[in-house]
């Protein structure tokens, strides 16, 4: 049996048990610029789990591509893959626990043949938000789970939700047994020590989660999820997906061109080859933020391995045509968009290889200045700088600083790198200024009132009042911002009054370019300070505003219109949002 089989079973299981085969959805989230990628099979499905009717029905089953970038440093092990595939059934209002727990029973043991002696699962112990699953131990125990194969675990183990709020509920979890010897007396399914893997989550989705607790959902609902790979390594008995037909074909080829046999940058390789050609298949495209920022990393990742490698850079399309054919049965779609993920993928890595020698020159200066300085310790700012500007990874910076006789400070460069992740994770949660996808009068008007609007909330609230995400269209303005509670109508009033004041003033609107150091000098609002040695464009509304920002703005806010707010709500715990229209 391959993944493909697996995949059919599933499907076909479901569908005899009267679930609508749903497709994929892609793995870009279709109106959805909150989050990079589709990371679970029940995130397109949200809507229906909050009670709007799906047309297909209430059972639902699908495979669903995903993408999930926490763990992109930690491929390359025998674990973590980026872009893995998810099989999933639902009940939106229909069955609930002793259904689903049946069928997920009966696929495992009479589909999958596997011996019920090497399956565990797991319920939820019961907290104050929700009690204790005795109903799924029951049913585990009636369709012949062994009683101490069940195991009871908090919040942390059982309870599944996706982010901060949303749908969410207690799960029971199924694990299956590789045989290895337990690591100690108390080994048991949550421990990670490589005995108990887990093959599938049933999420008993019951309840909605935001900033003030739990309610109740409209409906039960089961959303569940089977990682394709993993079952897959596990059914075919092997060590790491490296192992099995899906990447198979590529690791032997990696080690027939490679000089050097690293397993770990092999994997990567692999790894990343695939997930880049399914996000490009899927429409994603490199660039410095958001998803085309994790599409970037990863191209540039697996180039930079096959440099490890000793692998010539020109292989690259063979290696793509290689993984084409072995994912062709799987997702026919790469078949079709193969010259458009080709040319991607080599305009990428052509692109890195330029940037690699421009970093190989500037680390040379640094070493010049290092020189001059007496100094054997490069420091984070630098190493950052490198990384930041011209995409020189620091690992490579290390090596080249050791071939010299160089340390380098990665205790800096690790602090600056945090900082700067947690301005891209706000910049991809929330589509900041500067993302404008539609530029024309009315947008652009809109995008000056936003900043009138932010200061206009300083002085009412206070300092504390800052941007959490911005988001426009040609019929409104809609800004989130920090604030703990409420704003009241006398301030909504007030606000909505400074700003037309100023719109009435006729304020000019000009932009400067400048380094992030001069504009916090000059007192600008913004949220790209991290942004090392980078020169930003900073607008002056007269001598209202200041704010970082990458336009465009109108010249004058002469003829803007009336501004006025339709809209003050709750966005996420401790982010209110307005919404606001101009009215000429
Ligand atoms: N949403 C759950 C998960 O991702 C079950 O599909 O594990």
């Amino acid at each position: 049996m391959n993944a493909i089989d697996i995949r059919n079973k599933y499907l076909n299981f479901f569908k005899e048990h009267g679930h609508a085969v749903i497709p994929s959805a892609p793995l870009i989230p279709e109106n959805d610029p909150s989050v990079l990628f589709t990371t679970a099979g029940m995130q397109p499905l949200v809507p229906y789990l909050l009670g709007e009717k799906h047309p297909q029905g209430k059972r639902l089953t699908d495979y669903q591509k995903c993408v999930r970038t926490v763990d992109i440093d930690e491929v390359g092990d025998n674990r973590h893959l980026t872009y893995f595939e998810m099989l999933g059934n639902w009940s939106l209002g229909d069955y609930f626990k002793e259904e689903s727990i049946k069928m997920s029973f009966e696929f495992l043991t009479k589909e999958l043949e596997i011996p019920v002696e090497k399956l565990s699962v797991t319920v939820f112990a019961g907290d104050e938000d929700a009690p204790r699953d005795e109903e799924s131990a029951k049913i585990w125990k009636q369709v012949g789970m062994a009683e101490n194969h069940i195991y009871y675990f908090g919040k942390e183990d059982n309870w599944w939700i996706a982010g901060e709020e949303g749908p969410c509920g207690p799960d029971t979890e199924m694990f299956y047994d590789t045989g290895k010897e337990a690591c100690g007396p108390n080994c048991n399914p949550s421990c990670s020590c490589g005995k108990y893997v887990e093959i599938w989550n049933n999420v008993f989705m019951e309840y909605y989660k935001n900033k003030d607790g739990y309610t109740k959902l409209k409906q039960k609902n089961v959303d569940t999820g089977l990682g394709l790979e993993r079952m897959n390594m596990l059914l075919q008995g092997k060590e790491t997906p490296y192992d099995t037909e899906i990447f198979k074909p590529i690791m032997d080829e990696l080690t027939k061109i490679a000089k050097n046999d690293y397993i770990q940058s092999k994997r990567i390789v692999a790894e990343h080859l695939r997930s880049s050609m399914m996000i490009i298949c899927d429409g994603g495209r490199p660039s410095n933020v958001d998803r085309g920022y994790v599409l970037r990393r990863l191209i540039r990742r697996m180039t930079r391995h096959l440099n490890k490698l000793g692998i010539d850079l020109n292989e690259l399309p063979k290696l793509i045509e290689l993984n084409i054919e072995v994912l062709s049965q799987m997702y026919p779609e790469l078949v079709k968009n193969k010259e458009t993920i080709k040319q991607v993928l080599i305009e990428e890595k052509d692109k890195f290889v330029k940037t690699l020698t421009h970093g190989e020159k500037e680390f040379e200066k640094v070493i010049k200045k290092m020189e001059l300085e007496n100094k054997k310790t490069i420091d984070g700012h630098s190493v950052f700088k490198l990384y930041d500007t011209y995409g020189f990874p620091p690992e490579v910076t290390g090596d080249l600083a050791k071939e010299q006789g160089y340390e380098i400070d990665m205790t800096e460069f690790n602090k600056l790198y945090k900082e700067h992740q947690e301005k891209s994770r706000l910049g991809a949660e929330q589509k900041f200024k500067g993302g404008l996808a539609d530029q024309n009068e009315q947008t652009i008007a809109y995008h000056t009132a936003t900043h009138l609007l932010h200061k206009a909330l300083q002085i009412v609230l206070g300092e504390h009042a800052t941007q959490k995400g911005s988001n426009i269209t040609t019929e409104r303005l809609r800004f989130d911002f920090a604030h703990p509670q409420k704003v009241t109508k006398e301030q909504l009033e007030q606000i909505e009054k400074i700003v037309n004041e100023q719109i009435n003033r006729n304020l000019p609107v000009t932009c400067e370019e400048m380094t992030v150091e001069e504009a916090k000098k000059s007192g600008a609002m913004g949220l790209f300070e991290n942004k090392y040695g980078d020169k930003v464009k900073v607008y002056t509304i007269g001598d209202f505003s200041k704010e970082i920002c990458g336009g465009p703005h109108v010249t004058n806010t002469k003829g803007m219109g009336t501004f006025k707010i339709k809209k003050e709500e709750a966005s996420s715990s401790g982010v209110r949002r307005i919404k606001a229209v101009l009215i000429k």
